[in-house]
C-alpha cells in the first residue's frame, strides 16, 4: 500500500501501532501485533510502539516536551499516516498508558486515520467511543467502527483463536490501509495547498510541541 507525496512520489503508507497495556501477557499486544503483521502484508511500513517496552513518563505539560525521549517519539508520530490504538477496557474507559501517550500529542494527529482495538468482556463500546472522542478533539478521522475481542476466547496462549476476530482484523486492516491512504494523500495536498480546509491551520509552520495554541494560553 503506497500513498503519494505532493511531488507525486509514491511512498509506503506508514502506520504507528500502539500497544496500550502494560500487562506482560497482554492480549491487546497480541492483537496489535497481528494487525501490524496484516498491514505489513498489505505493503505498509509499520512501527509498533509497545508502551511496556518503551515506557513514557507521566505527561506533565511543563516537562514532557523537554524529556530526552520526546523528540524521537514525536518523529514517529509525525511520520505515521495511520495510528492503530490498542487498549484494554479499564472501567469502561481506555488504559492510563494509552491516555498518557495520547496526551503528549494533538496536532500531530490532525488529518490522520485512527483505528481502535479494544480488549473487553463487554464489547468495549464505551472505550471505542472515547477513542473516537479523542480523534474528534485532535481533528483526526477514526474508522467508523472498532475491533473488540475477549481474552481467553478470541485470544488464547498468545495467539488469535477465533475466526471472527481474524475476520474483523482483516476487515479493519484493509480499511485502515485503504482509507488511511485516501486521507494521507488529501492531508498532504491540504498541507501543501492554499485552500481553507481544517488542515489550513496546520500548514502555518508555527506549530511546536505543547498544548494547543487555539484553546490553551
Ligand atoms: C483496572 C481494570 C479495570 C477493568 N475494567 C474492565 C471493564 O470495565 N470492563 C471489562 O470488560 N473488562 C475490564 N477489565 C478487564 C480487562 O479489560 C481485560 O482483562 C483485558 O483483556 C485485559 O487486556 P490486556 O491483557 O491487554 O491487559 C479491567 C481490568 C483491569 C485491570
Amino acid at each position: 500500500m503506497t500513498s503519494q507525496t505532493e511531488t507525486g512520489e509514491e511512498t509506503p503508507l506508514r502506520v504507528l501501532a500502539v500497544a496500550g497495556s502494560l500487562n506482560k501477557d497482554s492480549v491487546t499486544r497480541v492483537v496489535v501485533k497481528e494487525a501490524a503483521r496484516l498491514l505489513t502484508a498489505r505493503g505498509c511500513v509499520v512501527d509498533v510502539l509497545d508502551l511496556l517496552q518503551e515506557p513514557l513518563p507521566l505527561y506533565n505539560p511543563d516537562t514532557a516536551y523537554d524529556a530526552a525521549s520526546f523528540p524521537a517519539l514525536k518523529e514517529r508520530v509525525d511520520r505515521a499516516d495511520v495510528i492503530i490504538l490498542g487498549t484494554p477496557d479499564y472501567h469502561g474507559s481506555i488504559s492510563s498508558a494509552l491516555k498518557n501517550f495520547l496526551d503528549h500529542f494533538w496536532h500531530e494527529f490532525a488529518g490522520k486515520c485512527f483505528a481502535c482495538i479494544v480488549a473487553s468482556h463487554e464489547k468495549g463500546l464505551t472505550v471505542t467511543d472515547q477513542l473516537r472522542t479523542v480523534a474528534r478533539q485532535c481533528y483526526a478521522w477514526a474508522l467508523p467502527y472498532g475491533v473488540s475481542f475477549v481474552d481467553n476466547e478470541d485470544v488464547k496462549d498468545g495467539k488469535i483463536a477465533s475466526e471472527s476476530l481474524a475476520k474483523r482484523l482483516d476487515m479493519m486492516t484493509r480499511d485502515a490501509a485503504v482509507y488511511g491512504k485516501l486521507l494521507a494523500v488529501q492531508r498532504r495536498a491540504d498541507l501543501a495547498g492554499t485552500e481553507p480546509g481544517f488542515m489550513a491551520r496546520h500548514r502555518l509552520g508555527t506549530w511546536r510541541a505543547g498544548p494547543c495554541n487555539i484553546c490553551c494560553t
